[in-house]
């Protein structure tokens, strides 16, 4: 059966300026927390990928309404039409981040039905954390089959302690809180700049939120929201996708828009690599130029400020090229190394140890077949496409559709021969002949 996906062929030196879109993270819970709100809302710079179009349907499903100028990159949701609790399976399976609209939907009618959350295949992803938190804050939580039920006559604010700084469990607890009479303090939280802008979001609506160090947010629960209208905080992971591409191939890139002051670890490592990372004012804004020899750097994924684990592929895409061997090491996530077995496949040298990768740089990278299981896995092997010999065929596409807004005609812009096409078309053409692979799929 023939089905989507997207032919790379070796460019090297990508050169160039790019522009960046919100941050998927950032963008999926401010959507789900103006369900808070009742009236219209104006979020812009909103991405275009399929998890924005998935959470738009789901903002239907509730009754909002929901207008989306993709070309503007505005979205506009009136929220005073919300007149529904329940979630089904059709939308939940498709979006782990539908889970984050428990917290508000239990703030404002005290109900929420979902199916269990879907999402990328990187570990079992409990919502243990979620779960226990809102029984803490006197919620009946029922599970039937693969429907949560939840239920609370009234919300108790309260001191909260989080096992692990988990995104999800900090965002739909916070959400959940914003309307709990009393002081909610959420101890251990998660601190991403994508919380930090749900915060300034949820500022604006009118709700009161402290943070306190080291990394807890306390809540006083107000009694009304407000519509807002909001930018969303531009994405740190495509610029983390911009920079490996750029460093792999060898090139130079500028992102004048690049929260910088958001990268820090993951610009310390390309740094340590031998790449030159020049950061603008206030720390925003990025010029970075490859060096033709990078080294092997090892690493380890945390909670931010450690290396986001949304960047370990990629990042060890780059690993995969350089001179020495490294190691990565993944703490977030039990199951998120399955790219690897694709970029050995590529003739990447990866030995894998539980959640540890060891990394012997190789000369050349080669083209094949590969595939995504997850939206950073297709992000390490486009990188590791775009330094490979020959033609690299990647299908999985819907991953990398779920987290980028148009990512490959940003690289083409940089000069990367980077089209989708479909696995029928692009087999003829890499069969027939190795030579000139590219302009026949072109053609
Ligand atoms: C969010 C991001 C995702 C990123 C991740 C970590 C969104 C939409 N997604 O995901 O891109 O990779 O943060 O930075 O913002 N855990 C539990 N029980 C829970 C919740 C989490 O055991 O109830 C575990 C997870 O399985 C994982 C770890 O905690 O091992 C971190 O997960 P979490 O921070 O919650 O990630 P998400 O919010 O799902």
């Amino acid at each position: 059966m023939s089905e989507t996906c997207l032919v790379i062929e070796q460019s090297l030196g990508l050169n160039g300026q790019a522009e960046l879109y919100g941050a998927k993270n950032a963008v999926l819970v401010i959507m789900a927390s103006l369900i808070l709100t009742n009236g219209k809302s104006r979020l812009t710079n909103v991405p275009r990928s399929d998890d924005v179009l998935q959470m738009i349907k789901l903002l239907r499903k509730l009754g909002a309404q929901v207008s989306f100028y993709e070309d503007e990159h505005v979205l506009e949701v009136d929220t005073s039409t919300i007149n529904n609790f329940a979630v089904g399976a059709d939308i939940m399976k498709k979006m782990r981040a539908s889970v984050l609209v428990m917290g508000p939907l239990l703030a404002r009618f005290g109900r929420a039905d979902i199916a269990l959350p879907g999402g990328c295949v990187i570990g079992e992803r409990p919502i243990n954390y979620h779960v226990s938190n809102f029984v803490k804050m006197g919620v009946d939580v029922e599970i039937d089959g693969e429907v949560l039920r939840a239920r609370a006559l009234k919300l108790a604010a309260s001191k909260l302690v989080l096992e692990y700084p988990s995104v999800g469990a900090t965002e739909n607890i916070m959400m959940a809180a914003v309307l709990t009479p009393g002081t909610t303090r959420i101890i251990n939280a998660a601190l991403e700049p994508e919380v930090l802008d749900l915060i300034a979001v949820l500022k604006k609506m009118g709700a009161q939120i402290n943070l306190l160090p080291p990394a807890t947010i306390e809540i006083q629960g107000v009694d009304q929201l407000k519509p807002v209208e909001h930018a969303i905080l531009f994405d740190r992971l495509e610029v983390g996708a911009l920079l490996v591409a750029t460093a792999i191939t060898g090139g130079q890139i500028h992102i004048p828009q690049a929260p910088a002051y958001a990268l820090d670890i993951v610009l310390m490592k390309l740094g340590e690599m031998g790449h030159h990372i020049e950061v603008g004012p206030e720390e925003v804004g990025i010029r970075f130029k490859a060096t033709q020899s990078p080294r092997a750097v090892s690493f380890k994924t945390a909670p931010y400020p450690g290396f986001p684990t949304d960047l370990q592929a990629p990042m060890m895409a780059a690993q995969c090229i350089a001179d020495g061997t490294c190691v990565i090491e993944e703490t977030v996530f039990e199951n998120r190394l399955l790219h690897t077995r694709e970029l050995q496949k590529m003739g990447a040298q990866i030995k894998v140890e539980h959640n540890k990768a060891f990394i012997t740089g190789v000369d050349e990278l080669y083209g094949t077949k590969v595939i995504a299981t997850d939206i950073r896995a297709s992000c390490a092997l486009v990188a590791a496409g775009l330094c490979a010999q020959g033609t690299t065929i990647m299908t999985g596409v819907h991953h990398w559709r779920r987290g980028y807004d148009a990512l490959e005609k940003k690289l083409a812009a940089l000069g990367a021969r980077i089209e989708c096409a479909t696995t029928e078309t692009a087999d003829i053409a890499q069969y027939s002949t190795t030579a000139g692979v590219w302009e026949q799929i072109r053609s």
